[in-house]
This record gives C-alpha cells, structure tokens and sequence, in this order.
C-alpha cells in the first residue's frame, strides 16, 4: 500500500487501495454513508467523449469537440429515491476529467473534486463511483476539471430521483428547461470560453441562447387545465436568469430538487425565481384552456427571453381551482440552529500578494495534483475571506476556511462586497437557507446553491458531514480566478 504525501495531508478515509480502477468503493467508513449499505444497487456505465454535432440549428455547420456524456446532450437519468449506484466510469475525452454529482449528498471519495477527493481520470482512464441516491430531486452530473472548457463544450446530465410518494402530488406533466448557451463563431467553431475581462466581472457569456441544446425555444404540449412540473436547471457556467412565466398560476414548489410549501411566483421579489449556474427550480403551472399558452421567459435579460411555450391541449380535463399540492417534504438532516456555530466569510475581489497561503514547493506531490486538476485559472479576480484558490502559476493549496466536526451543526454568513452577483455552491450537503439580507420575506428553503447579491448577506445552515467539501461560486471563471475554498469537516 502506497501512501502518499497528499492523501496523509488531506487526510483520506483510506488511500492506496490496490486495485485495476481507481474507486470510491468501500474507503469510506459506514457512518459517513447516506444510504444503508442494504440499500438496493444498480450498475452504471457513464462515459465523457466528444461528439459532432448541429449546434446553431440542423440546417447549421457541423460543431466538432461538442462534450458529452454517454453520447448524447444532456443526456437524462432517473432513478428511485434510496438506490446506489455504482457507475463505472470511463473517460474517452481527450483531456483528463471527473465526475461531479452536483447536489448528491454522498461519500467525500466520490465528489469528484481534484485534488481534493481524487486525481484526475487521464484520457482513457476509469474511476468507479459510489453513488448514493438519499434525496428525491433534481440534479446535475458535470465535470470538476476544466469546468469552464467541458461544460462549456456541453458535458452535463441531468438526475432525476423520483419518491413514489410524489404522485400524490398529481402531476398531469413534466417538462424540462435546460438553460445553456453556446459559445460559438457563426462557422460553428468554439470560441474561447473564458476572456480576462469575463472573469474579473461576470463572466463570458455564449454568443447564442438556447435551451435543451437547441436555439429555437422548445414548445411542448401539456393537458388543458392540467398542472404542469417544469423542471429547470441552469447548466450554463455564466448566465443568470430570472425564471417567470406570464400566467399568475405559477407556484414554485421545490429549489435545488427540494421541496418548500409552494410560494407563488407572483408573491416572489419582481415575480421571478433568480438562478445562477447549477441551480434547479421546480414550478407548477395551471395550463389555461385548450389552444392557450403559457410561455416561460428569462426576465433578466434586457428583452425577456422565450425558454420555452407550454400549449394547452385538450384531453376533456374540467377546469378546477387552483391548488398547489406540496410535494413530500424532504429527509434531509436538518442542522440544530441552537447550538450551531457561526462562521462569516467575506466574497471579494482578489487580496491578490496578500493572500494568506503560501505557494507549493514545486517537488510537492500536491503541486502535480493540482496542476493537473485544471480547476485553475492563469490568474486570481477574487477570494473568500482574504484567501483565494490556486492559479497555475502560483500552485497552492489554501488552508481549509474552516475545521469543522463531524455531525455538528455550523451557520455560514456570507457577505457579498463585490459588484457581481455569486451563486454560491457547497458541496455535500443540503444547507437550510436561513435569510437573505436583500430578500427579507423569503421564507426559508432548502439548498445546495444560493445567490448572494452585491452588498448582500445569505446566512445557510447545515449539519456537517466528513469529508473534504470545496465552496466555491459556481460562475465556473469566477471559481477558476479563486472564488474557491474548502471545509475540512472529520
Ligand atoms: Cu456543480 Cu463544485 O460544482
Ligand atoms: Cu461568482
């Protein structure tokens, strides 16, 4: 058994297994696991390759080096709350590559993050995941290596995990938004995903809108006065939006895949749901009589943008009140607010030479990690609490924000004193937001992304689990430039 420098200084549950595949499997103690080790398995193969694709329209040039997983775009997978999975992954991309199952609370082995919790799968290389399912919802598979490049280029999935118990709810349909832009020349070649003016404000932004991978903005057909659950997710690692729609019987009814007693978008700050990159929103919406439409817009940008039309079909559904049925409420440990500790962190530009944590030796072993985790930009526009996350030119590791212990509840403040909005993403665990300082009558709502606003505090709480956890903006330049910390939690 070899031990390395890095996994004695991160402290791994266990290092060195000896076997052909890199694994998540069994080096993570039973406490530490969210799902009971009885728990029903199923077997998964996932691969990341590149593919050809028409992204500006099939009549449209051929995009070549489009990311994506198993093959397809935003490929779909769905499966029943409290299975595991055990996913066999292959990396058949060009360029090394992880798997990070955004908003999953799972074991810190399986996370995805390099250096942190994995090296990085080499091109052609394997790596076995353990997958817990413990929370029905809606989630985003995508890489945690040159996030700004793959995701960019496409790859991201979605996971669905379904409770029975939901169909009480009574859904009559679902639909799904996916909003991510491309960033393309109208050759269809790739432009650069990432600009230093981009990534010191915020961000670069695609050249063209699209929405489930496709520029004319879908139209689906839903039940005349039957409740539609749309589903959407921000894949986009820059835009943020302000999801609406232009009907008044719209209720969100779960964030971040979790459910919250339905609040009606009209009762919400400009009668929108702002999201940030990563974020998901589930919204119920009342369909008028048949031959009507109810269109989903983006508010945010100077014209609201179209994602997508609803049209009402008839099916001989009556026309009933509208009630919004709350979904099961979620499982999700919940932190113990009297006894938390609080912890207050600073969002803000770059301290830049004052940074707090010295530069690697270059010999260090971590050194190599992290260059080749790619989760590093050229240079640093931003810091947590005075500390920012490595660059490639200056490799280092910053201490953890905070050591934190196992099963302990902790209350995070964080105070936005930059002039660009951040969706602030912790990974592991599903925090409770606590307030937003800017919104004061939002009632409080579970998360694993939130968005703090320029001059803003977001207080979240959670129960904290082991592991190494990153904490990082999701703007995914801004996490490259040094938005980025971690919390040691054992
Ligand atoms: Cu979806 Cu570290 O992120
Ligand atoms: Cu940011």
């Amino acid at each position: 058994m070899k031990i390395s420098r890095r996994s004695l200084l991160l402290g791994g549950a266990a290092v060195g297994v000896v076997s052909f595949v890199p694994s998540a499997i069994g080096q993570v103690p039973a406490a530490f696991d969210t799902l009971p080790a009885s728990a029903p398995t199923r077997n998964l193969t996932l691969t990341a390759r590149e593919i050809d694709a028409r992204l500006l329209g099939a009549d449209g040039p051929l995009t070549r080096r489009v990311c994506a997983y198993d093959g397809e775009l935003f490929k779909m997978f769905r499966f029943q709350r409290g299975t595991r999975l055990i996913v066999d992954f292959e990396n058949a991309l060009p360029d090394p590559t992880t798997v990070h199952w955004h908003g999953i609370r799972l074991p810190y082995l399986s996370d995805g993050v390099p250096p942190l919790t994995q090296d990085v799968v080499e091109p052609g290389g394997h790596f076995r995941y353990n997958v817990p399912l413990p929370d029905a919802g809606f989630y985003f598979i995508h890489p945690h290596c040159d996030e700004t490049g793959q995701v960019g280029r496409g790859l991201a999935a979605l996971l669905v995990v379904d409770d029975p118990a939901e169909a009480k709810a009574g859904y009559d349909a679902e639909c799904f938004v996916v909003v991510k832009d491309w960033r393309l020349a109208p050759d269809g070649k790739w432009l650069d995903m990432t600009t230093d003016d981009g990534a010191a404000n915020a961000g670069t932004f695609g050249t063209i809108r699209a929405t489930n991978g496709k520029t004319t903005p879908p139209r689906v057909e839903a039940p005349a006065f039957g409740d539609v659950r749309v589903r959407a997710l921000v894949a986009d690692a820059t835009r943020v939006i302000d999801l609406g729609c232009d009907s008044d019987d719209a209720f969100l009814i779960a964030v971040d895949g979790q459910a919250l007693p339905p609040v009606s978008l009209n009762a919400l700050p400009n009668g929108v749901w702002r999201m940030g990159s990563a974020m998901r929103a589930d919204v119920q919406i009342r369909m008028p009589a048949p031959g009507e439409e109810v269109k989903i817009y983006d508010y945010r940008s100077d014209e609201p943008y179209l994602l997508t039309t609803l049209v009402a079909v008839d099916t001989g559904k009556r026309k009933t009140p509208v009630k919004p049925r709350p979904l099961p409420a979620p499982q999700v440990p919940l932190p113990d607010l009297k006894k938390a500790q609080k912890l207050e962190f600073l969002l803000q530009v770059s301290a830049g030479p004052t940074a707090v944590s010295p530069p690697l030796p270059a010999d260090d072993p971590l050194s190599k990690a992290l260059a080749n985790s790619l989760c590093v930009g050229s240079t640093t526009h931003w810091a947590i609490s005075r500390d920012s996350w490595s660059t490639r030119e200056d490799l280092r590791l910053p201490p953890p924000l905070a050591r934190m212990d196992h099963g302990a509840s902790y209350i995070v403040s964080m105070t936005n004193v930059t002039k660009h909005v951040h969706p602030m993403h912790l990974h592991g665990h599903i925090f409770r937001v606590l307030s937003h300082s800017k919104k004061p009558k939002m009632p409080q709502y579970l998360a694993d992304t939130v968005i703090v606003e320029p001059n803003e505090t977001v207080e979240i709480a959670f129960k904290a689990v082991s592991g190494n956890w990153v904490f990082h903006c999701h703007i995914l330049e801004h996490m490259d430039t040094g938005l980025m910390g971690w919390f040691k939690v054992a």
